[in-house]
């Protein structure tokens, strides 16, 4: 076959192929067109999950009559003149192909009427024919109606899924730039019924609206800036994320975009918090000069590339793991939002209360009381009682629980989860710092061993020693251990040489010691952490309190479980109805 330019309806639907994946695709494209344009009330109309049509009003700048032919045609647009514009853009358009590949690919009629225009004007294309605009009746603004979407690629369509699948695809585009445009109302109907009805509002009330009351109530609020970027939203508190990896919201200067890099800062930033299996939720708006952001990546414009990627996951990376490791003393004001009264609200014993455990921002809104002067006569009975935060040990219930006495009441702490938080937390403190104390045994105690295991440590004897283990081959098959790190003291050597070999086993010294590091220390954490049924002292007690104080992350244990619990005196007495 001879070569061949092809002709421009063609080359519009080949363009299409990336754009306009399906109606969700369509529909992001004329939305964002919406918002370039300014508008504050966007009215969505779907039929049959979108296929059947879409119709979006808008009352933004709106189109001139000479150039409504022109939005229709491909490589033309009013947003970028030059290299230098496209390298700076802030519009979320800039190709000047959306429209032109919609309607290519559909019947397309749109209407629009500028400001200045005394009425507005329509064109209609179908399947990349266009007709000469027509005069026609609008207030200022932009409808753009698009039908029978695919009705001339039957190879596309027959990609396309159930009705309920395209919708919910649909609405879900609809939520995102909702997320990311709070002044902007939006309504979004689906054959003839309303489903979603958003006023201009605050970015906060905006995100409870659009992801629900639990989504901002198990969220810490994040705010931060370094250089030119800040990011700021809400992350999910450990203690309430799940497995699915739905709720991750990410828009980077107001875009909406899917990135390898954030996901990967945001994972990093839970990874001592959070079970592996878990994945944290999260709402951020990233905001970077546009210059430092290459958006013109893919014609979807979901994916981006940042000129200083390091830099940016750096930033993200440790304004989040900051926020996850306030320790229990600090971090009083890192949850504005969330108000000292809800914890109170929820009646205990709930069946949700279990599994809705007191983080340590939202316990420490119970502190902030004893700070503020002003709400110091609610709390008088509080303000009499001084006790650190986590307060003086009362008594061991079932050789599982601490049971504490503070100023809002009682607290509860799983010793062993809490115990292991603060070993971890010792062991990686110390192991950063380069000593590592090391307990001698007083009888070294020797273990047999497999040949394979015996032969992978024995070049790395030295740098187990760095963390505390002093070991040595005895024979072939037999480890002796003469030492190990001293605050695992307590635990039993076999045991913990065990694990150790375990994972040298399945990961290799090199890899344990450098990227598994913190998963092996806190394999040796749980070994070294008090177990269940052992009897504590009440000083033993109040010393686990005060180590918790003192400990980054220690409202989790290093699986991502909750490590106390505080029932509040206002909570006891409602249970016990005193005071009605
Ligand atoms: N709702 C609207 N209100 C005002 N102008 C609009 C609207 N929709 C489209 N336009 C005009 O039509 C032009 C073409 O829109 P189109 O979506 O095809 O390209 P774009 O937004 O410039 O770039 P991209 O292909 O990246 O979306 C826009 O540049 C804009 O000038
Ligand atoms: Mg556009």
């Amino acid at each position: 076959m001879a070569i061949r330019v092809l002709p421009d309806v063609l080359i519009s639907q080949i363009a299409a192929g990336e754009v306009v994946e399906r109606p969700a695709a369509a529909l992001k494209e004329i939305l964002e067109n919406s918002l370039d344009a300014g508008a504050a009330d966007i009215q969505i109309e779907l039929e049959q999950g979108g296929v059947k049509r879409i119709r979006v009003s808008d009352n933004g700048a709106g189109i001139q009559r000479d150039e409504l032919l022109l939005a229709l045609t491909r490589h033309a647009t009013s947003k970028i003149a030059s290299l230098a514009d496209l390298e700076q853009v802030a519009s979320l358009g800039f190709r000047g192909e959306a429209l032109a590949s919609i309607a290519a690919i559909a019947r397309v009629q749109l209407t629009s009427r500028s400001a200045e225009a005394d009425h507005a004007w329509r064109v209609q294309a179908e399947g990349g024919h266009l007709d000469a605009p027509v005069p026609a009746a609008r207030a200022t603004g932009t409808t753009i109606d698009i039908q029978d979407l695919f009705f001339n690629t039957p190879a596309r369509r027959k990609f396309l899924k159930t009705e309920a699948t395209e919708y919910a695809h649909c609405a879900e585009t609809v939520r995102r730039l909702a997320l990311a445009n709070p002044g902007t109302a939006f309504t979004l109907s689906h054959n003839g019924r309303v489903q979603l009805r958003l006023n201009a509002e605050s970015a906060a009330t905006r995100v409870r609206q659009v992801l629900g009351e639990a989504f901002e109530h198990n969220t810490i609020a994040v705010d931060a800036a370094a250089g030119s970027l800040r990011v700021s939203g809400w992350v999910i508190r450990p203690g309430a994320a799940t497995a699915s990896r739905e709720g991750q919201h990410v828009f980077v200067n107001g875009r909406y975009v899917r990135d390898k890099l954030i996901v990967h800062a945001l994972k990093e930033a839970y990874r001592d918090v959070l079970h592996h299996q878990l994945n944290p939720a999260y709402c951020l708006f990233i905001s970077v000069p546009p210059d430092g952001v290459d958006v013109n990546v893919h014609p979807a414009k979901t994916e981006i590339r940042f000129r200083d990627s390091r830099g940016v996951h750096q930033f993200l990376f440790h304004a989040v793991e900051r926020l996850l490791s306030a320790p229990v003393e600090a971090g009083a004001t890192a949850a504005p939002e969330t108000s000292a009264a809800m914890p109170q609200a929820r009646p205990y014993g709930a069946p949700q209360q279990t599994s809705m455990p007191l983080a340590v921002n939202e316990a420490m809104a119970f502190y902030a009381p004893l700070a503020s002067p002003a709400a110091a006569p609610r709390m008088p009975a509080a303000a009499a009682y001084d006790a650190p935060p986590l307060g003086y040990a009362l008594a061991q219930l079932h050789g599982i629980y601490v049971l504490a006495q503070n100023a809002q009441g009682l607290v509860l702490v799983d010793m062993h989860a809490a115990h292991e938080r603060v070993v971890y937390e010792k062991l990686k403190a110390a192991l950063d710092a380069r000593a590592v104390p090391a307990q001698a045994l007083l009888i070294p105690v020797t273990l047999t061993v497999d040949a394979r295991d015996a032969a992978e440590i024995s070049p790395y004897l030295d740098r187990l020693r760095d963390i505390g283990f002093d070991l040595s081959i005895t024979s072939p098959t037999s480890v002796a251990v003469r030492a190990v790190p001293w605050l695992l003291k307590d635990a039993d050597p076999v045991e913990l040489t065990r694990a150790v070999l375990h994972e040298v086993a399945e990961f290799g010294v090199a890899r344990l010691l450098a990227e598994r590091r913190n998963e092996l220390l806190a394999t040796l954490a749980c070994h070294g952490a008090v177990r269940a049924n052992r009897r504590l002292s009440v000083p033993e007690m109040n010393a686990l309190l005060r180590e918790m104080e003192a400990t980054e992350r220690a409202g989790q244990c290093n699986h991502g479980r909750p490590t106390w619990f505080q029932i509040s005196l206002q909570e006891l007495d409602a249970r016990f109805m005193r005071g009605r």
